[in-house]
């Protein structure tokens, strides 16, 4: 009888995960991976009989849970010539994401629920991940955020400066006390670019705009973060408002966003592939293909935020997967908008770097899992996402760890077409990536199956974030 409730019972799977080597909430270990459904439902030690069923062979490789990358531009409506749901959704499956939290600085904005719901509507059966949108915080209309509705959106970006992808831009402080309160009255977690727009106008007064890409850090600098931060935090112990601070580039706003944490606040961070795989010196080297907003800085902040990324102080990697198009980055610096994709990139950089910093390969992949797995989907209360354990949805992407490989322009799936790390030698490859149970990627046959990816709509208030 005990047999029935094991995976030696006799019921098939529809899909057997086998002899891998286990990422989960508890530790990383050998087992076998048992789906039924579209989930989870065992995870069998090695040696225990398994089920009859179709067979993903996961010898020498990592299961890691399905990641989440809680930052990208996917464009849609408007700017789908720079980036399209179904290229944007590839290039996240091909490297090991099957869930993303989309941007809404897209043309127009989508600043209310009738323009998200508009916003889903065009998406529908275009994604091959599941997905979640980030609304845009209105300057104009802060109010909205304490009536949102949490099957729509549970989370609003708010943009402190402005470039040329920021469509709507917070200045004055009232309309950030405004928003602060609201969004704590409408129980909204917050996600901000926080840089300070009033710094950056001082400079362009006195400097104007610069002509070359080595003076691109020195004319946004990390002043202009540690303002916003400060700011932030500030608001945040007055108001009580989750906030979620969007690509950290400081070693100081890491200093400062740890520190108001330890407080107790509802504060969080992010670090950026980007921020942790480049330099200041790549900019200056290489121009626009790592200039983004903010500014990636030096060596010593790189240093920071690894540090942040090993030690648990940041709460999620995001990719913030931003293309456009060669000829749009190719013009004259003051042209040229800021941003680089990365959703493809994000994972196996970091695991690349991770190793290079005498991380274990377990210790490793539990990073990734905490960073692109447990922490976003607690943080944005994304259940059955993120953790491999029974019950959860059967979203897994599986990772050679070893592999070494040069990462070219052939391999980008975003429309853009070009990647900030062409010429990268790669330590570590997605090799297949399951949604909802199917494979839907193997990097020797490609992508099989059709965009079935779902909205994720938050099921009513989200999570509290653990700490
Ligand atoms: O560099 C950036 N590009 N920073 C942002 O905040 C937005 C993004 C974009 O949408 O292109
Ligand atoms: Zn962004």
């Amino acid at each position: 009888m005990e047999q029935l409730n094991t995976v030696s019972g006799h019921l098939p799977a529809d899909l057997v995960v086998e002899g891998g080597r286990v990422v989960t909430p508890d530790g990383v270990r050998d087992a076998n991976v048992v789906v039924r459904d579209g989930r989870i439902t065992e995870l069998p030690e090695p040696g225990v009989p398994l089920p009859p069923g179709p067979r993903v062979d996961a010898r020498g490789r990592y299961v890691l849970p399905g990641l989440i990358d809680s930052h990208v531009h996917f464009r849609t409506p408007g700017l789908e010539y720079k980036e399209d749901w179904d290229h944007g959704s590839r290039a996240a499956l091909a490297g090991g994401v099957t869930t993303v939290i989309d941007m809404p600085n897209t043309r127009p904005p989508s600043l209310d629920e009738a323009g998200l719901l508009a916003k889903a509507e065009l998406i529908d059966g275009t994604s091959w991940t599941d997905y979640r949108f980030h609304i845009g915080a209105d300057p104009d209309r802060p109010e909205l955020l304490a009536e949102l509705d949490p099957r729509i959106a549970t989370s609003a970006k708010i943009f402190m400066a402005g470039h040329h992808t920021a469509p709507v831009v917070f200045r004055d402080e009232e309309q950030l006390r405004r928003a602060f309160a609201a969004a704590a009255r409408g129980g909204v977690r917050l996600v901000l670019h926080a840089e300070d727009q009033h710094v950056f106008d001082l400079l362009d007064a006195d400097s104007g705009v610069p002509d070359s890409y080595a003076q691109y850090e020195p004319h946004r600098p990390r002043s202009g973060g540690i303002v916003a931060v400060a700011r932030v935090i500030h608001l945040v112990r007055e108001y009580g408002t989750k906030a979620h601070v969007l690509h950290v580039s400081s070693a100081e706003e890491a200093d400062l966003l740890t520190a108001a944490a330890a407080e107790g606040l509802p504060l969080t961070f992010e670090v950026t592939g980007h921020h942790l795989s480049f330099t200041h010196d790549d900019t200056t080297r290489r121009g626009p293909r790592t200039r983004l907003s903010p500014a990636i800085r030096e060596c010593r902040d790189q240093k920071r935020l690894w540090r942040a990324v090993l030690n648990g102080e940041a709460a999620t990697l995001g990719s913030d997967h931003a293309p456009h198009t060669v000829e749009e980055k190719n013009r004259p610096p003051a042209d040229a908008p800021p941003g680089l994709p990365g959703v493809q990139e994000l994972a196996t950089g970091v695991w690349t770097g991770l190793l290079t910093r005498d991380t274990g390969p377990d210790a490793a992949a539990a990073h990734l899992a905490r960073l692109m797995g447990e922490g976003p989907a607690r943080l944005f209360g994304l259940p059955g996402k993120g953790r491999l354990e029974p019950g959860a949805d059967a979203d897994l992407t599986l990772l050679d760890p070893s592999a070494r490989w040069q990462f070219s322009a052939r391999d980008v799936h975003s429309l853009c077409g070009w990647s900030a790390y062409e010429g990268w030698t790669f330590t570590g490859r997605f090799t297949t990536t399951v949604k909802a149970g199917r494979v839907c990627w193997d990097a020797r046959t490609g992508f099989t199956g059709r965009p079935e990816g779902r909205w994720l709509r938050g099921l009513g208030r989200p999570l509290e974030v653990a700490r």
